[in-house]
């Protein structure tokens, strides 16, 4: 199993604090933002990890994490995203890192309290398709939203006005390899970029999504800045990425 952290974009809704640094470089109480997924994926078993960036501080991440040796990893693969052409632009960078491996493909600026190491678990049995996590939010507009009718996923907006259900999609998403064939098709959505919901969606049609429930409290640090706020507030008060 490959990890994959997508630290590209301009993180224009924090500005002025991602004008001369990235947002995954930010603090969030006492850990620059990467350290949590980075975190994440090790504690799940997951030590192949590629993290994805961009901008203009992109030396910085290696400044920073090295090759994780204070991660206990042997070494940490880099690539570089031209623009911000969205998640699933992002993803496209790791083909050949990936290769025909199943993956956990982890969001720089979500932070989560407990851990994915059920959920891997699960993804490694499942024999076919993706799955992604969810969680009931009382902001669903904000993020991809799942309307799930009789336990099944009927279908999943991205950041809907008038929102179906409470349930967020997550940016911590399990794929296999095919996924890279299914951005090559996507085209580019209003916002111009590759959306990650509209990957889930072509898994949905296929009758190949699976979903699992998120225990613990989750944040989009890059929403807003008072969800970043909150999160160095969580992450003080609960620790991050409990086993
Ligand atoms: O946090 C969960 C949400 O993340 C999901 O519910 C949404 O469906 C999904 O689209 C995404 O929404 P955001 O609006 O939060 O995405 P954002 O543009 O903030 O990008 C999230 C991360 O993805 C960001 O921290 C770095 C990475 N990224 C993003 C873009 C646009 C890249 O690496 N390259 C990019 O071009």
């Amino acid at each position: 199993m490959k990890g994959i952290i997508l630290a590209g974009g301009l993180g224009t809704r924090l500005y002025p604090l991602t004008r001369i640094t990235n947002k995954h470089l930010l603090p969030v109480y006492d850990k620059p933002m990467i350290f949590y997924p980075i975190e994440m994926l090790v504690k799940a078993g997951i030590k192949d990890i590629m993290i994805v960036t961009g901008g203009n501080n992109s030396g910085d991440f290696l400044r920073l994490l090295g090759n994780g040796r204070e991660f206990g990893l042997k070494h940490i693969h880099y690539s570089y995203q031209e623009g911000e052409g969205g998640i699933a632009d992002a993803l496209k960078l790791c083909e050949d890192f990936v290769g025909n491996d199943k993956m956990v493909v982890a969001l720089g600026d979500n932070i989560i309290e407990k851990n994915i190491i059920q959920v891997v678990k699960d993804f490694k049995k499942q024999k076919k398709g993706a799955r992604i996590l969810l969680k009931e939010v009382d902001n669903p507009s904000e993020y991809g939203v799942a309307e799930i009718i009789n336990g099944k996923i009927r279908r999943i907006v991205e950041k809907p006005k008038k929102p179906k259900s409470n349930y967020a999609v997550l940016g911590i998403y399990f794929y296999p390899s095919d996924v890279f064939s299914i951005i090559k098709k996507l085209k580019p959505s209003k916002r111009g970029e590759l959306e990650i919901t509209d990957v889930n969606n072509v898994y949905l049609k296929r009758g190949l999504l699976e979903y699992s429930f998120l225990d613990g409290w989750w944040h989009d640090c890059g929403e807003s800045k008072d969800a970043l706020l909150e999160a160095n507030n969580f992450v003080r008060q609960y620790g991050a990425n409990n086993v």
